[in-house]
């Protein structure tokens, strides 16, 4: 099977009550970990490539990675730009054979996100590659994403149907509380997202996809994990998964992890190198690290997304 868009798996997961799990990837054991899992789960899935991933590894790598995963899984996989910040960047993965982008304008004024995500949509869907938009600005600092919490927003429900109309996006991410990276909330304080206003984009947008980025959870097994062998992570929560499966219950169709798929790596690797100081073939210690991430993404389909068997 081809690469598929998003459109489809879209539409079911909204009438299905589920969500479809964007996962990031930036090497083959994590396309591995993730494509076993969502096989043995026959999962659909999406594959997202940020702007720094496709520095390290490069465009042709990642394409050939995941092409390699849709022979060996027979799944429905959707390959997006995650944080595409231009056109340019949006154009040239488009041309290169991604079937979704995201143009995050979110950090710009209305009037400048809207011109510039219509100007993706008309390139994407002229060749049939679907756009996912942003409104509302999600605090969090990764690789090629940084926003200090003060210049983060929650979305204006308000903005919504103009600014879904006048770009004709494929599918919108809102902001009601989710943020990226490990640190997402202070450790004490009782994490609570804003349905109210999830409630309220859907109520304007009836049938329309949203997506939630900054979704991890940050299991706190797999922190303690790092520091007991030598790490040293301050606290770090995330989102609670329960408030997670309730939003793809409702019109979330798409749940943005990457975080921690690197927790469950590294947490990982730093058993194995400190259980095993002899070792140094990396295979042994990639290994473990791929068959952790593995774990982790059978228990997201199964327990948050609940989109095992929707393939
Ligand atoms: O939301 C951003 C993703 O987690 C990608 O992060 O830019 O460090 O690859 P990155
Ligand atoms: P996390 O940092 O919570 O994993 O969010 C990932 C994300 O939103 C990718 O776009
Ligand atoms: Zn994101």
């Amino acid at each position: 099977m081809p690469l598929v868009t998003t459109k489809d798996m879209f539409e079911r997961a909204y009438n299905g009550g589920y969500a479809i799990g964007a996962f990031n990837v930036n090497n083959m054991e994590i396309v591995q970990g993730i494509t076993e899992a969502a096989r043995e789960l026959n999962a659909p899935l999406i594959l997202q490539v940020s702007k720094g991933a496709r520095k390290y590894a490069s465009h042709t790598y990642l394409i050939k990675l995941v092409e390699a995963a849709l022979e060996e899984t027979g799944l429905p996989i959707a390959l997006h730009l995650d944080h595409g910040d231009s056109y340019e960047l949006c154009k040239s993965c488009i041309d290169g054979g991604f079937t979704s982008v995201m143009i995050d304008a979110s950090s710009k004024p209305l009037e400048e996100n809207i011109a510039i995500t219509k100007k993706v949509v008309e390139y994407a869907h002229d060749n049939g590659v679907v756009v996912e938009a942003e409104l509302g600005t999600l605090a969090g600092i990764e690789d090629e994403v940084k926003v200090k919490s003060e210049d983060s927003s929650y979305t204006r429900p308000e903005d919504v149907q103009e600014f879904v109309e006048r770009t004709g996006c494929d599918s919108l991410a809102i902001a009601i509380g989710t943020s990226h990276g490990a640190y997402k909330f202070k450790p004490g304080t009782n994490p609570q997202l804003r349905f109210d206003i999830l409630e309220d984009v859907q109520k304007r947008l009836p049938g329309f996809p949203i997506v939630l980025h900054g979704s991890s959870s940050v299991p706190q097994y797999l922190v303690e994990k790092i520091n007991k062998y030598g790490g040293n992570m301050p606290g770090a929560i995330g989102v609670p998964e329960d408030q997670l499966r309730r939003a793809s219950q409702m019109a979330v169709c798409k749940i943005n992890i990457d975080s921690d798929l690197r927790l469950a790596m590294t947490a990982s690797i730093r058993e194995y190198m400190y259980l095993h100081p002899d070792k140094f073939d990396p295979r042994e210690y990639l290994r473990p690290a791929r068959e952790a991430i593995k774990e982790l993404v059978s228990h997201k389909i199964k327990d948050v997304l609940g989109c095992d068997g929707k393939a």
